[in-house]
């Protein structure tokens, strides 16, 4: 095959929707580098292997560098010890107004996020905002009292959208950390357990949600992802008692709603 026509081969694919390029049978990367490692004379063989490095203590001293949101964002986007940076398009970072009183915390990006860059733009985001439109509250409103702002526990989209690891929640907490402290918002949602286990070192989100609670010195408000309310819309009645609380509370801090 020629270079044209391999180049619209794989057009062809990317139009059908694939959007992973994966080999008929796997290959151990590591293995094959660990040959080449060993093919190394002894002269030429580094004395000793260079101590490992703890994601999670780099990732705090990296977090704690950045003075603001646009150096917390390029500090995530240097940061190299997760490897779900490797299999993603981009860093998907925020959206809405970084000053608005609403925080949201999602889970991580999918395939409609990660294309586009931004959080909470595909499915399941298009239903976070007819929710949040409900009690007045829009990612797109201009001030503060009635925006929301939105990021995830995990700023790279798993493979085939699996849930997060442990240790990958375990090494972006310090990244969420000070994104929140960085926004400052009056109060936090968290979406889902995966939000709850990060936000709140806790899941289960049936007995969670729409119970007030608090992180990092912030009201923190639980409740159903916009997700699982699409698969189970029975669950739409607790959602929206969970909206008239975080509505009250907004109104007993004295902002709008
Ligand atoms: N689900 C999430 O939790 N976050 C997104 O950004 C998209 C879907």
């Amino acid at each position: 095959m020629d270079y044209w026509s391999m180049k619209a081969a794989l057009t062809w694919q990317l139009d059908m929707g694939a959007d992973e390029a994966i080999a008929d049978t796997p290959v151990d990367r590591f293995a094959a580098s660990r040959k080449e490692t060993e093919k190394l004379t002894p002269e030429a063989a580094p004395a000793s292997a260079p101590p490992a490095l703890d994601p999670v203590a780099v990732a705090a001293e990296s977090a704690k560098g950045a003075a603001d949101l646009e150096a917390l964002k390029s500090a995530m986007e240097a940061y190299d010890l997760c490897e779900l940076k490797r299999g993603a398009k981009q860093l998907v970072f925020s959206d809405g107004l970084p000053a608005a009183r609403v925080m949201i915390v999602g889970e991580a990006p999918g395939r409609d996020e990660d294309l586009e860059g931004r959080p909470f733009v595909g499915r399941a985001g298009q239903f976070l905002d007819l929710m949040f439109s409900h009690v007045g509250l829009a990612r797109t409103a201009p001030d503060a009292e009635k925006a929301l702002y939105i990021t995830n526990i995990l700023p790279w989209r798993p493979p085939q959208n699996r849930d997060p690891r442990p240790e990958e929640i375990a090494m972006m907490k310090p990244f969420l950390a000070r994104h929140i402290e960085l926004a400052n918002p009056d109060v936090l949602i968290s979406m889902g357990n995966h939000a709850c286990d990060a936000l709140l070192g806790r899941k289960g989100i049936t007995r969670l949600r729409g119970t007030w609670t608090a992180a990092m010195g912030i009201p923190v408000l639980p409740m159903f992802h916009p997700a699982y309310l699409l698969r189970n819309p029975a669950a739409k009645r607790e959602a929206w008692a969970d909206l008239l609380s975080l509505k009250a509370q907004l109104a007993e801090a004295g902002c709008a709603g």
